[in-house]
């Protein structure tokens, strides 16, 4: 193995991803860069160093093929994957239940609860080697309830998953940290969002628990905009 530590990251092509891309590499890791928009990927590559620092991979993660390929590029490049950030992730296109499609329904299902499952199922054989770290994007939406909504249903999926994956490698060194970020204000909303979170704030908690020693797991972090004052 190498010694430079790898930070794999799904839905690096732009907000809380593409952020947190540019701390782990300030902070030394090599990145491998997942999403479908290789476009952007290829243009975060050359703003974090070129290849020898970041790798650009096309991959959809409701494809299994391409998730196992995200793999294989990543141990080609590098050599080893020491942190994953399961991040990728979409919204509703209409609230609630009785307004909601039901093809946006399935792709949020697919993207949001399949998808982060598939990059945990091909990745940890890597990180039991690495004894790494998983992190995954919850949602303050999968720690609360809100009316009718499909999406933080996916992402109290992704609680209780996270939780129930915690047991299932316990013993084996790695670690997994739910990331439940409340509004960001990042391309995820068609408008911009003044109040909320910047994309920085997000990654500043990943990095948090990503750089924690071996025996500290941050299991969960619940970080929300500061609530504004009325009037
Ligand atoms: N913004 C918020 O208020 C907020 C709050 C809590 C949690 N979150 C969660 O944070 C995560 C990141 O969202 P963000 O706010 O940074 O929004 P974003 O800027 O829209 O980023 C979403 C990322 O996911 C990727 N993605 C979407 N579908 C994909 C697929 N099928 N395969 C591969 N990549 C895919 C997108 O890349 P491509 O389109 O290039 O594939 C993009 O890189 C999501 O899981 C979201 O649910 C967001």
């Amino acid at each position: 193995m190498s010694d430079d530590k790898v930070f794999l990251i799904t839905g690096a092509s732009t907000g809380i991803g593409a952020e947190t891309a540019r701390e782990a590499v300030k902070a030394g890791y090599k990145v491998a860069l997942a999403a479908r928009s290789v476009g952007k990927l290829a243009a975060l590559v050359d703003e974090l160093g070129g290849k020898e620092t970041a790798l650009a991979i096309s991959c959809d993660v409701t494809s299994v093929d391409d998730q196992k390929r995200m793999v294989s590029e990543t141990l080609a490049q590098f050599g080893r994957i020491d942190v994953v950030f399961a991040n990728a992730g979409i919204g509703a296109t209409a609230m609630g239940t009785e307004q909601g499609d039901p093809g946006n329904w399935r792709d949020m299902i697919l993207t949001n609860v399949y998808g982060l499952v598939l990059t945990a199922k091909v990745t940890l054989p890597h990180l039991k080697k690495s004894k790494g770290h998983i992190l995954l994007t919850g949602s303050r939406a999968g720690r609360i309830a809100l009316k009718g909504s499909v999406y933080g249903a996916t992402k109290w999926a992704v609680t209780g998953y996270g939780q129930n994956l915690r047991e299932e490698v316990a013993g084996t060194g790695i670690r997994v940290t739910l990331i439940e970020p409340g509004m960001v204000d990042t391309p995820f909303f068609d408008e911009r969002k003044p109040h909320a979170l910047k994309a920085i704030d997000v990654a500043n908690a990943v990095m948090y628990a990503a750089s924690q020693p071996p025996h500290v797991d941050v299991a969960e972090v619940l970080v929300i905009p500061t609530p504004q004052a009325e009037g």
